[in-house]
């Protein structure tokens, strides 16, 4: 079962207080990498990049001081949290051009099934020139998996937000996993609000990953992520170049 995105309530009721869940600083020198692997593999010829899934448009506040960066999401409340950071992007429900590259960060978690992750490198391809490229960087693939707790959120004057994601996999045969998150809210009156929200997030293995590329079309690559940097989670980036013709 998919959770529609409006159902999300990070996303959806919670969208103004994503700049107090998490902020552009924790995105800085993991973004520096990306934008780096995009420069190595595109040997420089590389201007205009798409994002998927933008959200807050954090990862996007990097990534504009190297590219032309136009904002997918399919939450009008996120987009709007990043219009905020990000007034100089373009931000867009849909859009019907290519890219030199297509990026999705952890937004790519959200397909938990095969069909899903099949379409949205499909989506990645067509919105690609030829020569072009993708990069996705899931959270988790089946081989790095681990339970864990992710604790994290902040404060701006009287109103602060703190949160407990709790990470886990009731059935380890699926292509899916859960973050279950409670997040406490203190608005300007010292007023405290929890609120509980589970998110269904993909799992596969780095086998389906390039296997689905290939088939789409793409000429896959794993990029290991530079250790240098303290990231989370992400091991692995998934790269794919489309093919001149
Ligand atoms: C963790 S947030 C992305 C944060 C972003 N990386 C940043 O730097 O601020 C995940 C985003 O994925 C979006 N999303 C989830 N499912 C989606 C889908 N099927 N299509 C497009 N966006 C989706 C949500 O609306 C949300 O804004």
């Amino acid at each position: 079962m998919t959770i529609p995105v409006e159902q999300l309530r990070l996303y959806a009721e919670l969208a103004e207080w994503w700049p107090l869940f998490t902020s552009p600083e924790e995105y800085k020198d993991e973004v520096a990498y990306y934008a780096k692997v995009i420069k190595d593999e595109l040997k420089g010829e590389v201007k205009t990049v798409l994002e998927l899934g933008s959200g807050g448009g954090n990862s996007a506040s990097h990534l504009k001081k190297h590219f032309q960066m136009t904002l997918v999401d399919l939450s009008e409340n996120m987009l709007n949290v990043s219009r905020k950071l990000n007034p100089e992007c373009e931000h867009v429900l849909g859009v019907n051009k290519v890219f030199d590259a297509v990026y999705v960060h952890d937004a790519i978690a959200y397909m938990h099934t095969e069909k899903d992750l099949r379409k949205t490198i499909e989506t990645a391809y067509l919105h690609c020139r030829p020569g072009g490229m993708t990069m996705m960087v899931p959270d988790y693939i089946k081989e790095n998996f681990t339970d864990a707790i992710v604790t994290g959120g902040h404060d701006k004057l009287k109103q602060g937000l703190r949160y407990m994601e709790w990470i886990w996999d009731p059935d380890p045969s699926d292509t899916s996993y859960l973050s279950d998150m409670v997040y406490m809210v203190r608005d300007e009156n010292g007023q405290m609000n929890c609120v509980y929200d589970r998110h269904i997030l993909g799992l596969f293995s780095q086998e389906t990953w390039i296997r689905i590329m290939k088939e789409v079309g793409f000429i896959p690559k794993v990029i290991p992520f530079d250790t240098k940097s303290d990231t989370e989670g992400v091991l692995i980036l998934f790269v794919g170049h489309k093919p001149l013709k």
